[in-house]
């Protein structure tokens, strides 16, 4: 049943008091009172990071077939089914607020709700296998690992799960990698190639600065959000250089330096028009994916609707026992 009524919490919770809890370590439960804005923003954050998992199968699984072993077949294809996994538990995680998941599709698929902006790009070769698995997942754990300590009960234990899998891509990815850049000198060009074209698209991933960005500090004072976007930026790129390092491939950015003060290196921008861009539909994938997720879901209404009748005999054949 979802009689909530998420604009006017019908549950309410005085946010004092609510504050108070949330100071104290105490997790928040599906059935505790919230205030509006705190499920609202909850299911905006869980929805969109649920949606960024299932987008998020499509430029890997466009490489399943196409993966030049047997090997690399099934490691890629148990990389992506664990990310319908995730969205799975996401999408469960965002029911618990009162919202139905055939909802949140549809807010996919009207454009009212976003996914990550990252999945907007094309994987153009194999070794785009390998940088997304390095740097997309990468900076994914970067998000999620402090997240595990977040506020909402069913979110910070969806998290602890699929950290443990997020850190198995990341390594796949870096595994890539590792065979493109120390192959022949075509594959260490097309490893290149792969970090050259996905090191912004990356570090967007964080959001733009603190400074600029509207939900922020209220979201770290409900602790929904556990750390700031330049933070987390800053040390994706501290972990990840010296990988790059290792490869032998160049970060593409000239201003990139070790800066001993504040250990940690500076390191360019990316374009925030080309992120504002993407998020707003003009990314060079963006229609292609929603339209892979309308056809999904219009050609998956025939086995939704067997599932219903299904039940609904069950339900009929219980009653009559
Ligand atoms: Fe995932
Ligand atoms: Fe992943």
């Amino acid at each position: 049943m979802y009689a909530q009524n998420i604009e006017t919490d019908q549950t309410g919770a005085d946010d004092a008091a609510f504050q108070a809890r949330i100071d104290a370590g105490i997790k928040v439960e599906p059935k505790d009172p919230m205030p509006a804005g705190y499920r609202k923003t909850l299911i905006r954050q869980i929805g969109q990071h649920a949606h960024s998992e299932v987008v998020g199968q499509l430029p890997e699984g466009n490489w399943i077939t196409r993966a030049p072993s047997l090997e690399r077949k099934l490691i890629l294809l148990a990389k992506v089914q664990d990310e319908a996994g995730h969205g799975l538990y996401l999408y469960c995680a965002c029911e618990t607020l009162g919202i139905s998941r055939d909802e949140l599709t549809e807010k996919l698929l009207s454009g009212e709700m976003k996914y990550s902006s990252i999945f907007n790009y094309p994987t153009l070769t194999w070794a785009d296998m390998g940088a997304v698995g390095w740097l997309v997942d990468g900076a994914a754990i970067m998000n999620q690992v402090p997240l595990q300590r977040c506020s909402y009960g069913p979110y910070s234990r969806a998290m602890v799960r699929i950290c443990k899998e997020e850190s198995f891509h990341q390594r796949q990815g870096y595994s890539i990698m590792m065979n493109m850049a120390f192959g022949t000198p075509e594959q260490k060009e097309m490893a290149q190639d792969a970090l050259n074209r996905f090191w912004y698209p990356s570090l967007m991933m964080f959001g733009p600065s603190d400074k600029d960005s509207v939900h922020s500090a209220q979201s770290m004072r409900w602790k929904i959000k556990m750390n700031g976007n330049d933070e987390l930026r800053q040390k994706f790129v501290n972990e990840t250089v010296p990988q790059a390092d290792y490869l032998g491939l160049k970060v593409p950015d000239d201003k990139l330096q070790w800066n001993e003060a504040k250990q940690g290196y500076d390191f360019s921008e990316p374009d925030w028009n080309e992120f504002y861009q993407v998020v707003k539909g003009n990314g060079p994938c963006n229609r292609e994916r929603l339209e892979a997720r309308r056809e999904a879901w219009e050609g998956g209404q025939w086995f939704r609707d067997g599932l219903m009748a299904y039940a609904a005999k069950e339900t009929r054949r219980r009653a009559a026992a």
